[in-house]
């Protein structure tokens, strides 16, 4: 029986590594896409030697138009999982940010997570199997600092939801997993700075792709991972929206990030 393959944006860091080491120990076979050919390497290597995968290297940038569509046609080709997990967050304020930068940060949590699961659905619904996670964020339920994040984060809440309500009764599933804080390298590659954040408020990778994976496996749509996170995203329902911007707005003070 061939190996069933499973397509993961930005594996070379964080979440995505912990994704592509999870799916290589549970029998898939990978194509491991990012920007940085090293790190995909080693990573690829170490997945050959430690599970026993057969592992694509796609070297990819998502904010780059052919690139994305290289992906896409990789994807179209048929992979039973994507996992839509590239992303980045930018620090400082909007109106003094520089454009380009905020246009690529849509290009990476929207419109690659658009395009490449429009690549996805017609192999998978024509084999009625496929998952695809959607790597949000709580960032993207709950109204806070960092406008153009959060707003990227909300609408992969928003398109994912939207679509599951369309694959309904097919064999495809698909999740908007929302983690909070990751010990990854994400902060420090936006430049924000975690000083001060309590340590209770911090998640690990592997919990947060075993949480995900579970998820998947009760067909949730929604995925929050970590307790702290769903007792956060439950009072945050159940409270007026603009209290909690408001207590957002408090909590966030001082660290110039719109
Ligand atoms: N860490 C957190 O606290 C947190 C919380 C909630 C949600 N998230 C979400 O989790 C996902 C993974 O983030 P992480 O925490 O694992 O961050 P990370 O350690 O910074 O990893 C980000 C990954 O995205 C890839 N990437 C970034 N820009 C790319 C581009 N232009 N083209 C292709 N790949 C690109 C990077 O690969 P290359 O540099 O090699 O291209 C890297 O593999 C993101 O969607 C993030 O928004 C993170």
């Amino acid at each position: 029986m061939p190996r069933p393959v499973a397509l993961i944006t930005g594996p070379t860091s964080g979440l995505g590594t912990g994704f592509a080491r999870r799916y290589a120990v549970d029998g898939y076979d990978l194509v491991l896409v990012a920007r940085d050919v090293d790190r995909l390497e080693r990573l690829a290597a170490e997945l050959r030697d430690e599970a026993g995968a057969a592992v694509e290297v796609l070297p990819a940038d998502l904010t780059d138009a052919a690139d994305r569509a290289k992906v896409a046609d990789r994807v179209r080709a048929g992979v039973r999982v994507l996992v839509n997990n590239a992303g980045f967050a930018t620090s400082g304020e909007f109106w003094t940010s520089d454009y380009t930068v905020l246009q690529a940060q849509l290009d990476v949590n929207v419109t690659a997570v658009m395009q490449l699961t429009h690549a996805a659905l017609p192999a998978m619904l024509d084999a009625d199997a496929g998952t695809i996670i959607n790597v949000a964020s709580v960032a993207g339920l709950l109204p806070g600092r960092g406008s153009t994040y959060s707003a990227s984060k909300a609408w992969v809440v928003s398109f994912t939801e939207g679509l599951a309500n369309g694959l309904a009764r097919t064999g495809v599933g698909i999740h908007a997993l929302c983690p909070g804080f990751i010990r990854t390298e994400f902060h420090e590659r936006a430049g924000i700075s975690m000083d001060g954040t309590p340590s209770f408020l911090w998640l690990e990778v592997d919990d947060v792709v075993r949480d995900c994976l579970a998820g998947v496996a009760k067909n949730k749509v929604v995925i929050v991972s970590g307790p702290q996170y769903k007792a956060l995203t439950i009072a945050g329902r159940l409270v007026p929206r603009n209290l909690v911007r408001r207590i957002n707005k408090t909590v966030g003070k001082g660290r110039g990030r719109t």
